[in-house]
């Protein structure tokens, strides 16, 4: 198969922890008889630095004409960067919002899942931990408080700033109807959160989602308030299977999920549309503080590249032969330092993706 992908390294970080995951592609490749065809593209801070933009049209068009996005990080210091003196529309982040608007990226999946190896990286007690968690959060990417209306505004002598919350029915059911279908292939459970209790658009989440839920008669679900949730999670985590929920909400609670797996070193992620199109990326962020040191785990994004082999490629054996390599490496005991335990080995960011470069199987 033809693979055409669109690799964007990003900043910070995000040129490491993507060259490892492009080693473990090409060894798929050369494993299972594919072809991978990539073609690099500027975004985040790297292009405001080449071209005065975070994302020009011009690599837009190149990224349009790929069968998937492989990225790593966007995003520098905002203390320190220049990249923030500029207004909000030429940051990094911006250009991230608008790729994923541009393509329709509306669903976004964040699996969190604890790797019985990594139990001692978890902040949970043992009896919370029980036999571990596994769950997959669905956040909304292209709607919400992300992309409404906003100003900063001078009003009668005081700085004013409104941003908005808007969702209509179209954006919450086509969503609601992903997160049901992939509650199906896993342990048919969803839990859909929301605001309801203040926010019309939390209400209106509801009325969609109780409508969606009638066509998916297996499924057991109910409705969580945010705050509610944000508890359960490290209270109980092992109630939850898919989580079903708005862009910042999703926002929040992916990293809070994250953390309970371990480290946000480990939590994939795949931005999907109504095509087999994906953006595969780690949900961490560009962390510039340890850029270039050779100490980021590269684990995210080598998960999101098997995520991108099985929800875009159809390619279930190879992504199950990376996720095997990655289990192999933390059984064997190889840890970055974020997931670093007693008895176990440490390695840096390129000895980890070469161990599980080694271990795919063919
Ligand atoms: C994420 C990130 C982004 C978001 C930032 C970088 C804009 O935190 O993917 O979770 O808030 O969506
Ligand atoms: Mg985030």
């Amino acid at each position: 198969m033809r693979l055409r992908l669109a690799v964007i390294p990003g900043d910070g970080i995000g040129p490491e922890i993507v060259r490892e995951a492009r080693k473990v592609l090409n060894r798929v490749a050369q494993l299972y008889g594919h072809q991978i065809e990539a073609t690099q593209v500027l975004m985040g801070g790297a292009s405001i630095d080449a071209c005065g933009e975070p994302l020009t049209d011009e690599a837009l068009e190149v990224i349009r004409q790929q069968d998937a996005i492989l990225m790593g990080s966007v995003g520098g210091n905002p203390a320190t960067s220049p990249w923030y003196q500029l207004p909000p529309q030429k940051r990094p982040e911006a250009a991230l919002l608008r790729l994923r608007k541009e393509m329709g990226l509306f669903a976004n999946l964040r699996p969190a899942y604890l790797y019985k190896e990594l139990r001692s990286a978890c902040p949970l007690r043992d009896e919370i931990i029980g036999d571990g968690f596994d769950m997959m959060i669905m956040r909304e990417l292209t709607g919400g408080l992300y992309f409404g209306q906003r100003k900063t505004e001078e009003i009668d002598g005081v700085m004013t700033a409104v941003d908005t919350l808007t969702y209509n029915e179209m954006e919450i059911r086509r969503i609601a109807k992903r997160a049901f279908d992939i509650a199906m292939k896993r342990r048919k459970k969803v839990c859909s959160v929301d605001k309801a209790n203040v926010l019309d658009s939390s209400r209106l989440w509801r009325k969609v989602v109780e409508e969606v839920a009638k066509d998916y008669p297996e499924v057991s679900w109910e409705h969580m308030l945010v705050d509610n949730c944000a508890m359960q999670l490290v209270k109980d985590p092992r109630q939850f299977d898919v989580i079903l929920t708005e862009n910042m909400f999703g926002d929040i609670l992916s990293d809070e999920a994250s953390m309970v797996t371990g480290s946000i070193g480990m939590l994939s992620s795949a931005s999907l549309n109504d095509t087999k199109f994906g953006l595969y990326e780690p949900s961490g962020g560009s962390a510039p503080d340890i850029a270039g040191k050779d100490l980021a785990n590269p684990i995210a994004t080598i998960l999101s590249a098997a995520m991108m082999l099985r929800y875009t490629f159809d390619l279930d054996q190879e992504a199950a032969a990376v996720e095997a390599a990655v289990q192999q490496v933390l059984t064997e005991g190889y840890r970055t330092g974020d997931i670093m335990a007693e008895g176990c080995t440490q390695v840096g960011t390129v000895a980890m993706g070469d161990l599980i470069t080694e271990r795919i199987r063919g």
